[in-house]
């Protein structure tokens, strides 16, 4: 194989396979490492119905292709691959002449819920700026007059003799307040993010230990890092503050005990807002909590949204907005018993600063 071959099919975001005539997989490239959740050396040799136990009907229809010579292409199939959870694929099967008379399967294959993900990815993004900018809009409105209302009532307040009056003015001085705080929250984070390399660990172990003092102990967080990954150009306190936002989230979804976990690996062909990227940072905050209401799951990204008693609903919209700004996404996978919030960032900087043409 030529050196562009290789790179264009390690590059590629389908999974490509290649069986020999005993269907033993002879080449897989690495969207088909990912999607197997296998490393080459454990995969390569091994027969289909090694790498599809529990999916007789596709072995036996590429044995078919092999037979007949006739290929096939599934839009919409479900497949498991070794345990894991199935996933939805496009798939297409072509039989191939390996240079002699023998017949090789060439299968390809695409995650078709990746492809929804971006969409919807796109369309959410659009939303989300289109209602943060009329939070924003609002908020600023009200935030002038509420001022002079304040003032207002501090003046009052110094010309009033009778202290039972007083009461009055520090009811509206102490609302006024309140509402300005909310109104802060509403217009975000107002600066622009200030991005260096940073170690995402160190972020991480600094919201751990701020979460620490504020957790009952029967709250456990565990760390699962990836120590290989590297340095992500983004802005540090911001990152913080979009953690400190899941990770308090997670622990009042929990209760009095339960766990959670910080947890970091890196990602390949990953797409944000429809650009792609070659290699991303994806931190998860787990909990294994009650998850989110199913009611609700499709707006928790949205102001306002809270499906707690004392919430705001600011805490979700807010951790989106600053991965937004370092040019990162926030996704979030939910059911009863594991509730996922991932934060993924781009690491492509790597690429531009040290790749070298081969
Ligand atoms: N880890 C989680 N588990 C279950 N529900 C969650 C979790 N994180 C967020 N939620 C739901 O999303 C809602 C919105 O969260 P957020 O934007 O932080 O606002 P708030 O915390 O003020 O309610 C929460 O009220 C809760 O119902
Ligand atoms: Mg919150």
């Amino acid at each position: 194989m030529t050196d562009t071959t290789h790179r264009a099919l390690e590059n590629l975001s389908t999974a490509v396979l290649l069986f020999d005539d005993q269907l033993r997989l002879c080449y897989l490239n690495h969207a088909a490492e990912v999607l197997l959740a296998r490393s080459r050396r454990q995969a390569l040799d091994l027969r289909l119905s090694e790498l599809l136990p529990h999916d007789q009907p596709f072995c036996t229809r590429l044995e078919n292709v092999l037979i007949s010579g006739h290929s096939f292409t599934e839009r919409e199939m479900s497949m498991a691959f070794g345990g894991a959870q199935p996933v939805t694929v496009c798939c297409m099967v072509t039989p191939v002449l390996d240079g002699s008379t023998q017949r090789e399967l060439l299968v390809e294959l695409v995650r078709v819920d990746n492809h929804l993900r971006i969409q919807r990815e796109g369309a959410l993004l659009a939303q989300h700026t289109a209602t943060r900018a009329l939070v924003r809009g609002v908020a600023h409105e009200i935030k002038n007059p509420l001022g002079g209302l304040r003032g207002a009532a501090q003046l009052l307040e110094r010309e009033l003799s009778e202290e039972s009056l007083k009461e009055y003015t520090r009811i509206i001085i102490g609302e006024a307040d309140r509402l300005h705080k909310l109104l802060d929250q509403m217009l975000g984070p107002n600066t622009l993010p200030r991005k260096r390399a940073i170690n995402i660990h160190e972020v991480l172990e600094r919201v751990h230990t701020l979460v620490r003092s504020e957790m009952t102990a029967s709250i456990e967080i565990h760390v699962d890092y990836d120590p290989s990954i590297p340095s992500v150009l983004a802005d540090p306190d911001q990152l913080i503050q979009a953690f400190l936002n899941l990770v308090r989230n997670a622990a009042q979804a929990l209760g009095t005990h339960g766990n959670i976990t910080l947890r970091t690996r890196t990602r390949r062909q990953v797409t944000i807002a429809s650009r792609r990227h070659r290699l991303v940072l994806q931190v998860d905050v787990v909990d294994d909590g009650p998850g989110i209401p199913a009611d609700l799951a499709p707006y928790i990204f949205l102001p306002m949204v809270t499906g707690r008693a004392d919430g705001v609903g600011f805490g979700l919209p807010i951790a989106q907005s600053l991965s937004n700004q370092n040019g990162g996404l926030l996704e979030c996978v939910s059911q009863p018993g594991e509730t996922i919030f991932s934060l993924i960032l781009p690491l492509d900087h790597h690429f531009q600063q040290n790749e070298q043409p081969k």
